[in-house]
């Protein structure tokens, strides 16, 4: 029999009372975590989002308490009345905040009984997944996503307030609106008033940010929800919100300033001090030290290796010398068995045109000098282990590896790449083995919050802004050149001549913000000139009807006294699940989708009724 909450009100939340409390009569509630019964006294864990509280209820004292404490299982939900009282000494629990204190219930009521769930938010690791996705209400009550929600709330108040006191000011912008220029595949809703129509879920507020500034608004930012129907990845999701920002008249150097502001006040909410400025690294630099745009700094980066060897060893190696040789190096691994050695060739990526040494007796046998050169040009200590990755020459080289002057080719990246992505996936093996050095998840959580550093003493999160991307890249199935970027995003001022006679060598004015091998955003300066833009398009094989098709309200409105302005967005679920230290970005979203996009819980997508469809004009086409 349950009971009603009657006039009882909630007096304190489980989680803060402490000693200093001892002698006050108080009322708490929340969820059984756990029961212990001792015959006279049963003790029952109380849990609410503060924490637990430990309830004791003595059979003398209130026995109709006690009855009631016979029959409550994990995850009722009940409230005690009674008086906190100081623990016995060999009863104090120093791991529990609360562990000094203890209620003696007078009485206990039992608000609510529970079906038994496939687990219980008291266990320590829950290993499906899926059981987690699909009774996510029982999920989110474990103290862990608890903790994750708090974070993102505290990270999320400070980057609003930060933002706020810079100047910002937050205005919202439609979610049933036109396609966006991210380049990601939209999400459409299909019109009732007018039939065959269909709005688009924003990519992104971008084209309505930039029209905040064409009406004068100066900065604005949004905490804004985007919606691109892509593969989801342990860091995608299908809706996943951004901290979207647009200034007018800034310079780049302007846009990083606000946001090494707002970002170092959200991190420090959370207790983790970021060194301000951030390094830069251009994108070339970037792929040859790093072989990524998206460069992870808690690893030693790549090195050329290319002086170290002689034609005829690049030669004998069946080595391309016209494409890098570089070297990585994964520090503390100790020394690797062949066998050992194999297990990791899986995850490089041979479809590159790259190759790579990994046994340095053989290089060492048929090449002593090199591969002592190698060894002393990456800085190799005892029990680091050394790779050499290069272009395999009986690659075909295709029409798109073309050289462009002043620019990395297709095949010196596919070289870099191979590296990178090599280098970063040996580094979440080996440190999930060894615990050798800061490098994943793992090293993160460890790290100390206060100085933001890793176990290792290096700092645990590592921002860079990635600057001077290329402006185009070459698309050989259309034989043109597209924007590496949206159309809106400017090329540098000194490039503006060659837009037309050397697309190649023209760069953006656009930035990354990367960290820990994660891209947090990406921003840039914008077009504001109608003839800069009509250029743009016209370098792009843009016409006007398809341009005035895609963006025909935007480009009218960029007529009407547009001011030179820029931005930036950041993926505000990518800084919590840095900052919580979490695998994935299902942590950190309350109703996630699973990576076959499904929300496990609400089971959606669904099928609708044929009334709903006959009203939004639609016919499904199902294959039988
Ligand atoms: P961009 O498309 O690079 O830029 O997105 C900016 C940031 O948003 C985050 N992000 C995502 N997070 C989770 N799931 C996804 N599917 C996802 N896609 C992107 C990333 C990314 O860096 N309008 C431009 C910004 C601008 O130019 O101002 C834009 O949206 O952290």
């Amino acid at each position: 029999m349950l009971d009603f909450l009657g006039s009882f009100e909630r007096t304190h939340m489980c989680g803060d009372l402490r000693a200093a409390d001892a002698g006050q009569q108080v009322v708490v509630m929340g969820w059984v975590n756990r029961r212990r019964d001792h015959g006279n006294l049963i003790f029952l864990d109380v849990r609410d989002r503060t924490g637990i509280a430990q309830i004791v209820l003595d059979k003398e004292l209130t026995p109709e308490g006690h009855l009631k404490g016979e029959q409550v299982r994990p995850e009722y939900v009940v409230a005690a009345v009674g008086k906190v009282r100081l623990r016995d000494k060999d009863a104090i629990n120093p791991k529990m905040p609360t562990g000094e204190i203890e209620i003696e219930a007078d009485q206990l009521l039992v608000l609510n009984d529970t079906k038994l769930a496939p687990f219980s938010p008291s266990d320590e690791a829950i290993q499906n997944e899926e059981v987690r996705l699909k009774y996510r209400y029982v999920d989110l009550r474990r103290p862990e996503m608890q903790k994750n929600f708090r974070l993102r709330h505290d990270i999320t108040l400070a980057i609003r307030e930060s933002l706020s006191t810079q100047g910002f000011l937050e205005v919202e912008t439609p979610i049933l609106t036109k396609s966006t220029p991210e380049g990601a595949r939209d999400f459409l809703v299909p019109s009732r008033v007018h039939a065959g129509e269909f709005y688009a879920l924003p990519q992104s507020p971008q084209i309505f940010k930039q029209i905040l500034m064409i009406s004068g608004f100066d900065r604005y930012f949004q905490i804004a929800r985007c919606f691109r129907d892509e593969d989801l990845r342990a860091d995608r999701q299908l809706e996943f919100t951004q901290v979207d920002l647009e200034m007018s008249f800034p310079r780049q150097e302007t846009v990083f300033g606000v946001v090494e502001k707002f970002l170092s006040a959200g991190f420090a909410a959370a207790g983790v001090t970021l060194a301000t400025p951030f390094p830069r690294i251009t994108y070339d630099d970037s792929m040859r030290q790093f072989g990524s745009d998206k460069p992870d700094l808690r690893l030693p980066g790549l090195t050329d290796v290319r002086p170290a060897f002689t034609d005829a060893a690049l030669a004998t190696l069946q080595i391309d010398p016209a494409l890098p040789v570089v070297a990585l190096r994964i520090p503390k691994v100790g020394e690797l068995s062949r066998k050992e050695r194999e297990d990791n060739h899986p995850l490089f990526d041979l479809k590159k045109g790259a190759k790579f040494i990994d046994d340095f007796k053989r290089l060492a046998k048929g090449f002593p000098e090199s591969a002592a050169k190698v060894r002393e040009l990456v800085g190799a200590e005892d029990g680091d282990f050394v790779i050499i990755v290069a272009g395999d020459p009986t690659h075909p080289v295709k029409a798109s590896d073309t050289k462009f002057e002043g620019r990395l080719s297709e095949r010196e990246i596919n070289v870099y790449s191979a590296a990178g992505n090599f280098r970063t996936e040996l580094a979440k093996k080996f440190a999930d083995k060894h615990g050798a050095f800061g490098v994943t998840e793992t090293a993160v959580r460890d790290a100390d919050p206060k100085s933001g550093k890793a176990l290792d003493g290096t700092a645990a999160f590592n921002p860079i802004w990635i600057v001077d991307f290329p402006m185009f890249e070459y698309d050989l199935g259309l034989a043109r050149w597209m924007p590496a970027h949206h159309p809106f995003t400017s090329p540098k001022e000194a490039d503006m001549a060659n837009l037309v006679s050397d697309p190649a060598s023209v760069r953006a004015n656009c930035y990354d913000l990367a960290m820990n091998g994660l891209e947090l955003g990406s921003g840039s300066i914008r077009i504001h000139r109608k003839d800069v833009q009509q250029q743009i398009f016209q370098s792009l094989g843009i016409s006007d009807e398809e341009a005035r098709a895609r963006f025909g309200f935007f480009l009218d409105a960029l007529e009407y006294g547009t001011p030179p302005h820029g931005g930036i967005a950041l993926g505000l679920d990518r800084i919590v699940m840095l900052l919580a230290g979490a695998p994935s970005l299902r942590e950190v979203i309350a109703f996630p989708k699973t990576a076959k996009a499904i929300d496990l819980m609400a089971d959606a997508p669904t099928t609708v009724t044929e009334q709903q469809l006959k009203e939004l004009h639609i016919r499904v086409a199902l294959k039988s």
